[in-house]
């Protein structure tokens, strides 16, 4: 499938938003503009920290007609795989969790999902070089997983150029994704480096205008 690389989409991060009126929010993100809705599932062993699982993410699904994008922070992956497959457009999934990665990937692909694989600040990019062709989506992490609220780590600038360049130079088609601390600022340096979609939690969720928040990204 052809993918276009030119668009700047926005994926809010309902980590970020009132989990206690979670319809109401990613209805009026999906009004305000967003592309896609990002999440963040955590499972207390991969990150410190718990997040929420299978059926928030069929609760969000129901609630919007863009798609989700799933982001699995957990350690196994491959175990839960089936049960967040049903609500998901995108399932992404971490380099270094505890899985056969290129046997994941192409499951979620069998599945009709797009297929994403993340890497955590601290892992270098020749660790993904491996499954550059398997997948449909790049998610170079800007703050160590686990938070939202954290501030952008401006040294994953070379991982997100490191990513363009070898796309454009092998011929791949993959979005490049980044997550983490991104706000006006940092979506033009990230934009401009070679990334396409662009998570936002604060800085959308924090924001008392989704709209405004969302024009101010692209
Ligand atoms: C962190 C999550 C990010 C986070 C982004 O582990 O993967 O998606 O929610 O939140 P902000 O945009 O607030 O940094
Ligand atoms: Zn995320």
């Amino acid at each position: 499938m052809a993918l276009d690389f030119s668009k700047v989409l926005i994926a809010p991060s309902v980590l970020a938003a009132d989990f206690a009126n979670l319809g109401a929010q990613v209805r009026a993100v999906e009004a305000a503009g967003a592309d896609w809705i990002h999440l963040d599932v955590m499972d207390g062993q991969f990150v410190d920290n718990i997040s929420f699982g299978p059926a928030f993410c069929a609760a969000v699904r129901k609630q919007v007609a863009i798609p989700t994008d799933i982001h699995l922070m957990i350690e196994r992956p491959d175990h839960y795989l089936e049960r967040f497959l049903p609500n998901a457009n995108n399932v992404t999934v971490h380099v270094e969790a505890q899985h056969d990665v290129a046997n994941t990937l192409r499951r979620i692909r069998e599945a009709g999902r797009q297929a994403g694989l993340s890497l955590r600040p601290g892992t270098p990019f020749e660790a993904v070089e491996p499954f550059l062709d398997q997948i449909d989506l790049l998610l170079v992490m800007t703050v160590e997983p686990g938070f939202g609220g954290q501030p952008f780590l401006p040294g994953m600038v070379g991982k997100i150029e490191a990513a363009a360049a070898v796309r454009a130079r092998r011929g791949l088609a993959f979005h490049i994704q980044v997550d983490g601390g991104i706000d006006a600022p940092q979506a033009s340096l990230c934009v401009a480096s070679g990334a396409n979609v662009l998570v936002a939690g604060t800085s959308v969720f924090g924001k008392p205008d989704y709209a405004q928040a969302i024009r101010a990204l692209r």
